[in-house]
């Protein structure tokens, strides 16, 4: 299927058949997630993948009791980092050398210039700022879900504190920020399955200048 008519195929379900999706197309769609970029590369978030049903049925009152939390097959939470700091930085330095063949001091500058830019933003300004990041990965993986013919709604219809409590996503100095649910519509039942797509028209959108 050509992208464009991935996008117009896609829509935001609300509900889902319970149908498990295969193992390789769950990978692909996250692999696609690993591939967004960021800014400066760091990556500001984590990826909790969740298809444990049991952990699923906590986490529906945590979603206002969305239905697709169970009856999706799985649900992907983007979890953005609390803090964003020299040690952070530091590690995605390695990663950069590991991954490059390159020695790290060689880094030493661009690590600086991460430090520097970030010194500049409060805690909130951080925080925000990484959440920002982790949206990125969310619209890769929509787009991967559409071309793989797999259902997905986006949500950040969430209490945060309580999916992170669900989570224990404290422990890991994440808070939950986005998620996306995977999984197969359930034509029969979705009021929106035939709905026409509504989008703002393209000369009010379009500002060319
Ligand atoms: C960031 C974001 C959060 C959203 N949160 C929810 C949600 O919690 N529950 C839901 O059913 N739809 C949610 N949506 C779906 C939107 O309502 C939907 O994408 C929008 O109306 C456009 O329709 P379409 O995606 O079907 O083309 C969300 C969409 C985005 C992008």
């Amino acid at each position: 299927m050509k992208l464009l008519d991935a996008l117009q195929w896609r829509y935001a379900v609300k509900k889902m058949n319970g149908t498990k999706i295969p193992a390789e197309k769950l990978n692909h769609i996250i692999e696609a997630t690993r591939l967004a970029p960021s800014a400066f590369g760091l990556t500001p978030y984590s990826i909790i993948v969740v298809e444990d049903e049991e952990t699923r049925k906590k986490l529906q009152p945590a979603f206002y009791n969305q239905s697709q939390i169970v009856d999706g097959s799985a649900v992907i939470v983007f979890a953005a980092w609390n803090n964003v700091t020299e040690k952070e930085v530091a590690e995605y330095m390695q990663d950069i050398a590991e991954q490059r063949g390159v020695a790290v001091d060689s880094l030493n500058e661009f690590a600086g210039y991460i430090n520097g830019s970030l010194k500049n933003l409060s805690a909130d300004q951080a925080r925000i700022w990484a959440d920002k990041q982790a949206y990125i990965a969310l619209g890769f993986g929509l787009v991967a879900a559409a071309s793989e013919q797999i259902d997905a709604t986006p949500m950040e219809g969430f209490v945060p504190t309580a999916v992170d409590e669900v989570l224990g996503l404290q422990a890991l100095g994440l808070h939950s920020t986005v998620a996306l649910t995977l999984g197969y519509r359930d034509a029969a039942n979705d009021y929106l399955v035939n709905a026409k797509k509504v989008r703002r028209d393209h000369k009010k959108l379009v500002i060319n200048k």
